[in-house]
C-alpha cells in the first residue's frame, strides 16, 4: 500500500473524528449480486417488458403492483442466495475497531452488511432493504420482514406470485421497503438527516464500489470534501468520487476491488488502533 495512505489512515484512527464508509453495489459484486450499471447490471439488462427506470417507480407500483413485486422478489431471491464477502467482513472489523466513531452508509438493499455483522445502529441503509416491506398507503411507518409465503425458493419461482404481500396492521397492499426513482429521501425510512449529520462529523470517508449516480451519496461526499476530510475511493474503475479524491488535499484512489482492498485498509487501521481484531 502507498505509504502516504498508510500514514493518513493511521493518523485518522489515532485522532478523534468520525470515520464513514459509503458503499454501493460494487461491494456486493464479488458476492455474485449484479451491480446496476455494469455490463450485467440490473439497470443495463432490465426486465423483459419494462425499462428499470419505469419499473422501480411509485407510478408503476400504483398501476402494476404485481409486476413490481415480481421484480423485487426476484432480486430478493438473488440476495438471499448470496453470502457476504471479505469486503463486507472488513467493514465489520472497522466497526469493532472504531465503535461509535464509525458510520456505514450503504445504498445497497441486499442486507449483506447486516448479515455480515455490522450493527443496525451504525448502518444507514439509505435506499432501504429488500428483505422488508411496509404499508403502501402508509397507515403507519412500521417496517415488516417479507413473509416466507411470498419468498421465491428458486430463481424461476420468484417470477410466480400467488398473493401480493399485505400490511399486517391494516390489510392494505404492502410495498417493498426500497426507495423508488420517483420518491425522495427522508429520515424515517432512508436516514437522510442521519447520513448528513454523520458526514458533518467525518474526518475520513471511504467510498466503495459506487458510480455516484444518486443524490445523497454525492451530498455526503461533497460535505466531507468541503470540511477538509480525507476521501479514499475504492473501485476498479474511475467514478466521480475518485475525481473528488483527486482534488482532495489528502485524497487517495485505491484502484482495486472491495474484497481485495478493504481488508488491507482494515489491517493498517487496526495496527494503528492497537487492536488484534477477530
Ligand atoms: P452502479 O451499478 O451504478 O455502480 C457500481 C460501481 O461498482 C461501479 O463504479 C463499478 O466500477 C464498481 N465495482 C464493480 N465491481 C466492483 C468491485 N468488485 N469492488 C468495488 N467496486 C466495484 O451501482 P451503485 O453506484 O451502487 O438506487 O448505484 C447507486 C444506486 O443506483 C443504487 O442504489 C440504485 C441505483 O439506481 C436505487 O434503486 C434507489
Amino acid at each position: 500500500m502507498n505509504s502516504s495512505l498508510r500514514t493518513v489512515l493511521e493518523e485518522t484512527v489515532r485522532n478523534p473524528g468520525g470515520i464513514t464508509v459509503l458503499t454501493g453495489a460494487g461491494i456486493s459484486a464479488e458476492s455474485g449480486i449484479p451491480t446496476f450499471r455494469g455490463p450485467e447490471g440490473y439497470w443495463t439488462v432490465g426486465s423483459a417488458v419494462y425499462r428499470p427506470e419505469e419499473m422501480a417507480t411509485w407510478a408503476m407500483f400504483s398501476r402494476k403492483p404485481e409486476e413490481v413485486w415480481r421484480w423485487y422478489l426476484y432480486r430478493l431471491g438473488v440476495c438471499r442466495r448470496a453470502e457476504p464477502n471479505t469486503g463486507h467482513r472488513a467493514l465489520v472489523g472497522m466497526e469493532h475497531l472504531l465503535g461509535e466513531r464509525f458510520t456505514l452508509i450503504t445504498q445497497n438493499v441486499d442486507g449483506l452488511h447486516l448479515r455480515a455483522g455490522n450493527s443496525r445502529e451504525r448502518t444507514l441503509e439509505i435506499h432501504g432493504n429488500l428483505n422488508f416491506m411496509r404499508c403502501a398507503v402508509a397507515c403507519d411507518d412500521a417496517v415488516y420482514p417479507i413473509p416466507d409465503t411470498v419468498l421465491p425458493t428458486r430463481e424461476e419461482e420468484g417470477l410466480r406470485l400467488s398473493a401480493l404481500p399485505r400490511c399486517p396492521r391494516c390489510g392494505a397492499l404492502a410495498r417493498p421497503h426500497v426507495l423508488l426513482f420517483d420518491e425522495c429521501y427522508n429520515e424515517i425510512h432512508y436516514h437522510l438527516d442521519s447520513a448528513l449529520s454523520a458526514a458533518a462529523q467525518t474526518t475520513l470517508l471511504i467510498v466503495v464500489g459506487t458510480s455516484g449516480a444518486t443524490n445523497l451519496p454525492n451530498q455526503v461526499a461533497r460535505l466531507v470534501f468541503q470540511r477538509g476530510g480525507v476521501i479514499v475511493d475504492v473501485n476498479p474503475n474511475t467514478n466521480p468520487f475518485a475525481e473528488l479524491a483527486r482534488r482532495n488535499e489528502q485524497g487517495f484512489i485505491c484502484q482495486g476491488t472491495a474484497a481485495a482492498v478493504l481488508p488491507e485498509l482494515l489491517h493498517v487501521m487496526a495496527g494503528a488502533g492497537g487492536w488484534s481484531g477477530s
